[in-house]
């Protein structure tokens, strides 16, 4: 249990904002799984001013989702609150600053993990936002730019001190990408240091490390993006070996027609590809197996193939 700003949020694990992945059919999944909250995947800021169309499928959710936190990512202050006022009308229950993405094209710009280099424009951007929204203001962060540049604690002080309700912190630089192992030492130095909630992120991947990571850094909850990609039970603490197949056959079916429902008949199949391999990844036969149904063409093809492989 946590506090996001004055709402209560029940469960200790929470999937992270990934794009491509953190979509409404998969939040759901996992939200109904046990994920404590959701995030959206990031949205650049002047979409979501200039092309609203585009970025909306990115903010949709249920209403049973919540809390719903809506990430947003860009590097001018103005920008961003207008972003944040206009996001804040769909109704989140927090927004989200990304500055965390490692991206080149985006950090160039000073956004996404760029904004850590300009600590006094952060300490703007929390202002201006804290004190324009109703909803709580929230960060992502990672522990600095590179190995001479491991600024966090000063990033996790201002963004606190600027009136940040709660503070994401993945244990890696931005020139470590997604490579080498995530420093929990540094995140547990970040608890100790401010009042605020503290999400720890990095590596989680089996229900044990949520358990261990929790109690060894005192972290409020920790944040599981690949590893939910993998096994979204884990936040029900089950590792995939203990999910029985005909779990497995469910939560598919339903994560489907979730995305069906959401993208429409087309997308909603293609879309999915990606998470029916990895649902189905410990049972297929062989690459031809795989391959055959991840190119069926209709959603009736898919699933008959799919039962086959679940269930043999
Ligand atoms: C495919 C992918 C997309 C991601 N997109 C975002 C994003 O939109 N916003 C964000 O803050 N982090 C994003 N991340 C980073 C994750 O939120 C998380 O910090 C990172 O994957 C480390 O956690 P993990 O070891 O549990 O995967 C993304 C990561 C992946 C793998």
């Amino acid at each position: 249990m946590f506090w996001l700003g004055s709402t209560r949020v029940e469960g200790d694990a929470v999937l992270a904002p990934m794009d491509g992945y953190s979509d409404l059919p998969f939040r759901s999944v996992c939200r109904a799984l046990g994920s404590a909250m959701s995030y959206t995947a990031f949205m650049r800021a002047a979409d979501v001013l200039q092309r609203p169309e585009h970025v909306r499928p990115r903010w949709q959710f249920l209403a049973w989702e919540q809390p719903v936190v809506f990430q947003i990512y860009g590097s001018t202050p103005r920008t961003l609150l207008e972003a944040a006022l206009r996001l804040q009308e769909h109704g989140p229950a927090a927004i989200d600053i990304n500055m965390g993405c490692p991206d080149g094209r985006i950090v160039r710009r000073g956004a996404g993990a760029g904004l850590l280099a300009t600590p006094v424009k952060v300490a703007r951007i929390f202002r201006l936002l804290t004190r324009h929204l109703e909803v709580p203001v929230t960060a992502k962060i990672r522990l600095g730019l590179d190995e001479t540049c491991r600024n966090y604690r000063l990033i996790a002080r201002i963004v606190e001190e600027n009136g940040a309700a709660l503070l994401a912190v993945h244990g890696r630089t931005r020139a470590q990408g997604y490579r080498g192992q995530a420093d929990w030492e540094a995140i547990a130095a970040v608890v100790q240091q401010v009042r605020i909630p503290v999400l720890g992120n990095g590596d989680v991947r089996t229900p044990a490390d949520i358990a261990r990571r929790m109690r060894e850094t005192g972290v409020a909850g920790v944040m599981i993006g690949r590893a939910a990609i993998r096994n979204p039970w884990i936040f029900a603490h089950l590792s995939r070996e203990q999910v029985p197949r005909a779990e497995v056959w469910r939560v598919l079916q339903h994560h489907l027609n979730l995305s069906l429902d959401f993208y429409g008949p087309q997308w909603g199949l293609i879309l999915f590809r990606k998470f029916a391999a990895q649902y189905l990844a410990p049972y297929f036969q062989s690459r031809q197996q795989r391959r055959a149904l991840l190119t069926a063409a209709t959603p009736q093809a898919f699933l008959h193939q799919a039962e086959a492989i679940v269930l043999e």
